[in-house]
């Protein structure tokens, strides 16, 4: 009889664990997967990436159509909106994708244990009252809503973004607590469909981690949207009375403090670990002082044999960081060599127009050493501008020495796909010379990224 019952189990089926299931699977070992959810997938395929870009998706098109942006192509419409239906077309997206991880695990021979794991030591843990043993178990039970003290979420006044995500019906006024991605992709949603929406950002500037020059043209664009900024704000609390929310708001540096009605208040301050629960004490494993598992770069935790990956280790909460995580911890496990390169995670805001970016910031970069900087409007590329969307722009940094890519930044409307271009040239240690002299098909707003990657030698041509 084997030693243990699997070789592999991984706690939580999220875009960390089920790839990680797979993979394991892929390379020949039996493999479990422990998911306490009725669906697989985790938050991003059911309450985070895929829900949230239905709804932006289907905003997008009613927004088109109420502002005016498909009238100045000859299209004339007048958008009725059917909430009902946009909702049902979100939960088609998220049932489909969830049963074809399913579908997936079933192909690849990984057995799905239904319910909490709870580890009673470092080689085996309980799922629904039974004990499970694996030589290999990898902690992948990913992140949920930060809770802001003192402000209870009810789910229908004062809501987290899974909340936000199912609105029944489009609020008059909305108040969004953090100018971060959530709350800006969301905000967005209910603004397009109708609502006053009002971001409250505690930082004097929205969407930290970003490129200086994106976080002030994002600012202002979304300003023009018709979304309201009250930045280097603090909530101090929230009252719901009759259905209805008093959000209380002082300068973070001190000073008069203001009240904020709203239909609906969303909180959208961050993510934190999963670790409630996985009984981390019975196998003397400790956390950081963020809540975070530390591991090594193999993804291996202090403890033998106990691996972790995802949002409930260090780096940034994206679901293709938490994927490759997956990919790269199963090869270690087989004897492979797994690498992720934490230095290349691209991140996208899926607004309109998209936000996107890899590498350095133009001021982190600055601060490692001398640079170059190549800057390109997206009024001045052909197709950008034949389709209406002259905002935004493409920033290329790169080493003033060695020409190499440090950073790669950009708004427009094709930002999220344009950034791959981006990671991969940067992944291959590009100069900003290789990608301007490489041909970039024409009309397309990717050639802004060959201008932005010229103008750092001071040549672009549609300038
Ligand atoms: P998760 O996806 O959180 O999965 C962990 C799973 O583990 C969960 O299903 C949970 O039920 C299960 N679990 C936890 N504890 C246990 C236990 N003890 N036993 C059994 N099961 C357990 N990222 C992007 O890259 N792009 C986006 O567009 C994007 N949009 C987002 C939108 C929203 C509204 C939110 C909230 C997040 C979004 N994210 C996005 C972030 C993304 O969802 C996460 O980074 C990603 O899901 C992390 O993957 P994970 O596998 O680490 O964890
Ligand atoms: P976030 O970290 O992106 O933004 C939180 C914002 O809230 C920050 O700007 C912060 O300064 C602000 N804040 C914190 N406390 C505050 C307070 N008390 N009052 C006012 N403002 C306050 O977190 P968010 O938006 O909740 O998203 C969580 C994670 O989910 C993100 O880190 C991201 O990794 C992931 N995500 C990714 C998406 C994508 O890739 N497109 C989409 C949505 C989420």
């Amino acid at each position: 009889m084997a030693e243990y019952d699997y070789d592999v189990l991984v706690i939580g089926a999220g875009p960390g664990g089920y790839v990680a299931a797979i993979r394991a699977a892929q390379l020949g070992l039996k493999t479990a997967c422990a998911e306490s959810r009725e669906t697989l997938g985790g938050t991003c395929l059911n309450v985070g990436c895929i829900p949230s870009k239905a709804m932006l998706h289907a905003s997008e098109y009613f927004d088109a159509a109420a502002n005016g942006a498909m009238a100045k192509m000859g299209i004339k419409v007048t958008p009725e909106l059917d909430l009902e239906a946009m909702h049902g077309q979100r939960l088609d997206a998220v049932k489909g994708l969830t049963g074809g991880i399913e579908f997936l695990f079933k192909k690849n021979k990984v057995t799905w244990l239904k319910g909490r794991a709870s580890f009673e030591d470092a080689h085996s843990v309980t799922v629904n009252g039974e004990e499970v043993t694996a030589k290999n178990i990898v902690i992948a039970t990913g992140s949920s809503v930060t809770p802001l003290p003192g402000v209870e979420i009810d789910q229908k006044v004062v809501v987290d973004s899974t909340g936000a995500l199912e609105l029944p019906k489009v609020p008059g006024k909305m108040v969004v607590i953090g100018g971060g991605v959530i709350g800006l992709e969301l905000g967005s949603v209910w603004r397009r469909l109708g609502a006053e929406v009002t971001v409250v950002e505690y930082l004097d500037q929205i969407l930290p981690g970003f490129d200086g020059d994106v976080r002030k043209e994002a600012a202002k664009i979304f300003k023009k949207q018709g979304i309201a900024f009250k930045t280097g704000t603090k909530v101090t609390g929230v009252t719901v009375n009759g259905g209805k929310a008093t959000v209380s708001v002082e300068p973070a540096k001190g000073g008069d403090a203001e009240q904020i009605e709203a239909d609906v208040v969303l909180v959208s301050i961050g993510r934190k670990p999963n670790t409630d629960g996985l009984g981390l004490d019975k196998i003397g494993l400790e956390l950081n002082q963020r809540g975070q598992i530390e591991t090594d770069h193999s993804f291996r935790t202090k403890v033998d044999g106990v691996w972790a990956i995802g949002d409930v280790i260090p780096g940034p909460m994206l679901a293709h960081k938490a994927e490759d995580e997956g990919i790269a911890v199963a090869e270690n496990i087989a004897g492979q060599t797994g690498i992720v390169n934490h230095d290349l995670i691209p991140s996208v805001v899926y607004t309109w127009p998209e936000i996107a970016g890899v590498g350095l910031t133009e001021e982190t970069a600055k601060e490692k050493g001398e640079i170059k900087v190549g800057k390109f409007p997206m009024a001045g590329n052909s197709r950008a501008k034949t389709n209406h969307e002259p905002e935004g722009f493409v920033k290329v940094i790169a080493d003033a020495k060695s020409d190499r890519v440090l950073g790669v930044w950009i708004i427009t409307s094709v930002a999220g796909t344009m950034i791959a271009q981006a990671t991969q040239a940067m992944e291959f240690g590009a100069t900003s010379e290789d990608i301007a002299y490489t041909c970039h098909a024409h009309p397309t707003h990717s050639e802004a990224i060959k201008e932005a990657a010229m103008a750092v030698q001071g040549k672009p041509i549609h300038v």
